[in-house]
């Protein structure tokens, strides 16, 4: 069954408020901007390539107006692919990739392009293989809470077809609206429910991939247990597009919370934040669902680029409670004994509670939109890091201190109860004397305390190089066999992930 429809701005497949920025602001190209990375040695798409194309995918071959296609949500990378190919089906996928195979035509996965990292789009003229038309529930069981989908399904929109049958998804994100599931399991994406449901390599029951020569892997299980053999479908868990073309996912799906309440509090200093969760963990222990925060200067950027209100008075520091349960007379009680309990002890200055949807929702979005919020700025340098606790904002600190007023702003916010720090800094344009001050500065802090430079978002094109700041020689090596055996000819998202040397 199909249940979406068309967005009018990005023509990507959405329910809810599209998150594609419309900014018409000149993307340099990656080939220019990063005149290091060579062209393989793939082929160009020629006009017998289209007509191949054309015969396999009738009316679903574009060639003109790409851009939208061509440049990240970010606008920081653009690529010069002449061509998108958009299948519908598993099979389609198998035999666009035989033939790129056979032509050694590169080419690049897309769901909704809300990558962070450069890896969504092409670097030179890779063919974009998008899945917004592979977008149908395959079933859903409604007593185990398993859900079989096509690829291209938008989050929002399985959220809502769920919520119907009293379900939810298990991964949450400010991307919601147009990314696509397919895209959430290639990049492992994150969001603001881990701390409750666990990452995606709990929660993919099964999927279903194409490697890079056709040949269709279907591990596409709805077995919670299954110990035969490897486990592959971790494998294309966080792959972002390098080892196959995931066309179908299997997802274990929650009883969708019956009682949702919010809090939002102000504090006065970092320590502050990490005391109120402790006590939250303490206090609220199986109902705590979320635990985010955001500092001042994140606040500024909501107040002054998106014209939010904050529904408290200023202070250095702000977190988001939420929680979700079964029994709402029961989770607002020990909301209220946990509030009760850390104004009394003073680490929370000031707080508000929400308990109403609307109101659930407008706090969301101070701590959701701020990604779209930096946009306002001109040009973001986006790093999002695993950093122990007692090290979370010292990162902050030490870029706030090195860049000085070469930057509009260093904002600190993020997932802190996975330990997953946003870091982001602006300037009203790219900047490769900024850049150069940036990296490796930060990674090399990130590693020297025992972080990673990547929590969520990948490594895409942007982050390849600086892997060996989070993973070993012996671990890269073996990626890169890996690489070799799924992909001989490198033809899926060439220039990502893996390092140039
Ligand atoms: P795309 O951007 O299209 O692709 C991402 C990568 O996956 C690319 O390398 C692409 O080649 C590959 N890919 C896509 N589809 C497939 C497929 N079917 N098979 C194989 N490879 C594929 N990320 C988080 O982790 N946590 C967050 O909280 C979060 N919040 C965000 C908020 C905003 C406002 C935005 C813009 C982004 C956010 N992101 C977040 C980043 C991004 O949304 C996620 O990485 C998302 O999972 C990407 O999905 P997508 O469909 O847009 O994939
Ligand atoms: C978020 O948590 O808001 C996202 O990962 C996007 C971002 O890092 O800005
Ligand atoms: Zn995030």
């Amino acid at each position: 069954m199909n249940i979406f429809k068309l967005c009018q701005t990005c023509s990507g497949t959405v329910l809810r408020r599209c998150i594609q920025t419309s900014s018409t602001r000149h993307v340099e190209l990656t080939s220019v901007r990063y005149p290091d990375v060579k062209r393989g040695n793939y082929g160009s798409v020629r006009d017998s390539d289209l007509a191949t194309f054309e015969r396999l995918l009738p009316g679903r071959v574009l060639t003109d107006s790409l851009d939208g296609y061509n440049t990240d949500w970010l606008k920081t990378c653009r690529g010069a692919s002449q061509v998108v190919l958009r299948p519908k089906s598993t099979e389609e996928v198998s035999a666009i990739l035989k033939y790129c195979n056979e032509k050694k035509l590169a080419v690049v996965p897309q769901g909704g392009n809300t990558g962070l990292v450069g890896g969504s789009v092409s670097v030179f003229d890779e063919i974009v293989i998008s899945t917004q038309l592979m977008n149908n529930i395959i079933s859903l069981d409604e007593i185990s809470g398993t859900l079989v989908c096509q690829a291209g399904c938008v989050l929002a929109s399985l959220e809502d077809y769920l919520s119907n049958h009293k379900l939810t998804i298990p991964v949450d994100l400010g991307a919601k609206g147009s990314c696509h599931i397919g895209g959430n399991v290639a990049t492992n994406a994150g969001g603001v429910r881990l701390l409750r449901y666990g990452s995606l390599h709990g929660n993919v029951l099964g999927l279903e991939a194409v490697l890079a020569n056709g040949e269709v892997v279907d591990c596409l299980s709805t077995l919670r247990k299954d110990n035969t053999g490897y486990d592959l479908k971790q494998l294309f868990i966080g792959s972002e597009g390098t080892l196959g073309i995931i066309t179908a996912v299997s997802l274990n799906c929650p009883q969708k919370p019956e009682a949702v309440s919010v809090a939002f509090l102000g504090c006065e200093s970092f320590q502050s934040v990490l005391d109120i969760f402790k006590e939250s963990r303490q206090k609220l222990g199986e109902v705590l669902s979320a635990f985010e925060f955001m500092d001042s200067q994140t606040m500024t950027v909501a107040k002054e680029n998106l014209k939010l209100r904050s529904p408290i008075e200023d202070y250095p520091f702000y977190v988001l409670i939420e929680t979700s349960g079964s029994n709402g007379s029961h989770d607002e009680e020990k909301l209220s004994q946990f509030l009760e309990h850390v104004m009394g002890t003073g680490i929370v200055q000031d707080g508000t509670v929400a308990t109403e949807p609307t109101k659930i929702q407008n706090i969301w979005s101070m701590r959701e939109r701020i990604a779209e919020g930096l946009m306002h700025d001109g040009y973001c340098y986006k790093y999002d890091v695993s950093l122990p606790l007692q090290s979370f904002y010292g990162l902050v600190e030490a870029m706030r201190e090195r860049m000085g007023t070469m930057v509009t702003r260093v904002i600190g916010y993020g997932h802190v109860g996975d330990g997953n720090l946003h870091l982001n800094l602006t300037s009203p344009e790219y900047s490769t004397e900024v850049m150069d001050k940036i990296e490796p500065f930060l990674y090399d802090w990130v590693a020297n305390h025992k972080g990673s430079i990547s929590a969520e978002h990948g490594l895409g094109f942007k982050k390849k190089n600086f892997i060996y700041h989070s993973k070993s020689k012996s671990a890269v090596r073996l990626m890169k066999d890996i690489k070799h055996t799924f992909d001989p000819n490198m033809i899926l998202n060439p220039y990502k992930v893996l390092p140039d040397f």
